[in-house]
C-alpha cells in the first residue's frame, strides 16, 4: 500500500489528492494546522503538519502560498517528500522536477527545463525549453513561460500570465493574472498589466 499525506487541507491539497490516487497512492490522509478541518475531497484530516515527521508515507505539501509551503516543506524529512505528476502532463525526457513538486493535468514542460523543489506547474501551464526555476516557484493555471526562462525562488506566476522568452524574474515576485512580461525583472514586488509594470 503506497501512502501519502498531504499537508494542507485545501482546494489545491484536493486537487493534489486527485493526482495521488493517479499516480498509485491507495492511502492518502490530510495534515492542517487548523483543527475545525476533519476531511478535504472525502480524505481524513488526521493531524496537524508538526505530526508529519512521524508518518510512515510519503510527503507533499498543499498549501499555495510560497512562504508557508517553503517552512513546512524544510521542516519534513527531504527523503520522504513525494513529486508527483499528473497522468495528462506531458515532460520531455530530460526535464528534471526538484523533490516536493506537483505537475497538475495538462501541463507541457518543455526539453531541458529544470525545476526546483516544492515548485507547482499548474493546471495547463507550460513551461518551455531550457528554463530553469528556483525553489517553491509556482507557475499559476493556464500560464505559460517562453523558451529560456529563469525565475527565482518563491516567484509566483499568476493565472494567464506570460513571460516572454530570455527573460529573468527574480525572487518573490508576484505576478498578476494576464499579465505580460517582457523586459527582466530584477526588484521583487507585484507587477500587473500589458506590458507588465510594478505596482508594489
Ligand atoms: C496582482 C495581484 C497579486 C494583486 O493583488 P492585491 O495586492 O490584493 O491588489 P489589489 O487587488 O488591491 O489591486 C491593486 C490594483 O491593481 C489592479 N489589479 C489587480 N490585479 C490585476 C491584474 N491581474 N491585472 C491588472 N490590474 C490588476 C486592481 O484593479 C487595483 O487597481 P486600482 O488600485 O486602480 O483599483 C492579484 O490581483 C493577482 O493577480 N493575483 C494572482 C492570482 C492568481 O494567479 N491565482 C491563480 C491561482 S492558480
Amino acid at each position: 500500500m503506497k501512502k501519502l499525506a498531504i499537508i494542507g487541507a485545501s482546494g489545491h491539497g484536493k486537487v493534489i489528492a486527485d493526482i495521488a490516487k493517479k499516480n498509485g497512492y491507495t492511502d492518502i490522509v490530510f495534515l492542517d494546522d487548523n483543527d475545525d478541518i476533519r476531511e478535504c475531497g472525502g480524505y481524513s484530516v488526521i493531524g496537524q503538519s508538526s505530526e508529519a515527521g512521524h508518518l510512515d508515507a510519503d510527503l507533499i505539501i498543499g498549501i499555495g502560498n510560497a512562504d508557508i509551503r517553503k517552512r513546512i516543506q524544510e521542516s519534513v524529512p527531504k527523503e520522504r517528500l513525494a513529486t508527483l505528476i499528473h497522468p495528462s502532463a506531458v515532460l520531455a525526457e530530460d526535464v528534471v522536477l526538484g523533490a516536493g513538486t506537483v505537475v497538475m493535468a495538462g501541463a507541457v514542460i518543455n526539453s531541458g527545463a529544470r525545476i526546483g523543489s516544492g515548485c507547482i506547474i499548474n493546471t495547463c501551464s507550460s513551461v518551455d525549453h531550457d528554463c530553469i526555476l528556483g525553489d517553491y516557484v509556482h507557475i499559476a493555471v493556464g500560464s505559460h513561460l517562453c523558451g529560456t526562462v529563469v525565475v527565482g525562488s518563491q516567484t509566483w506566476v499568476g493565472a494567464g500570465a506570460i513571460v516572454s522568452n530570455n527573460i529573468s524574474l527574480c525572487p518573490s515576485c508576484m505576478i498578476g493574472t494576464g499579465a505580460v512580461i517582457v523586459k527582466n525583472i530584477d526588484i521583487a514586488g507585484t507587477y500587473t498589466g500589458i506590458p507588465a509594470k510594478r505596482i508594489r
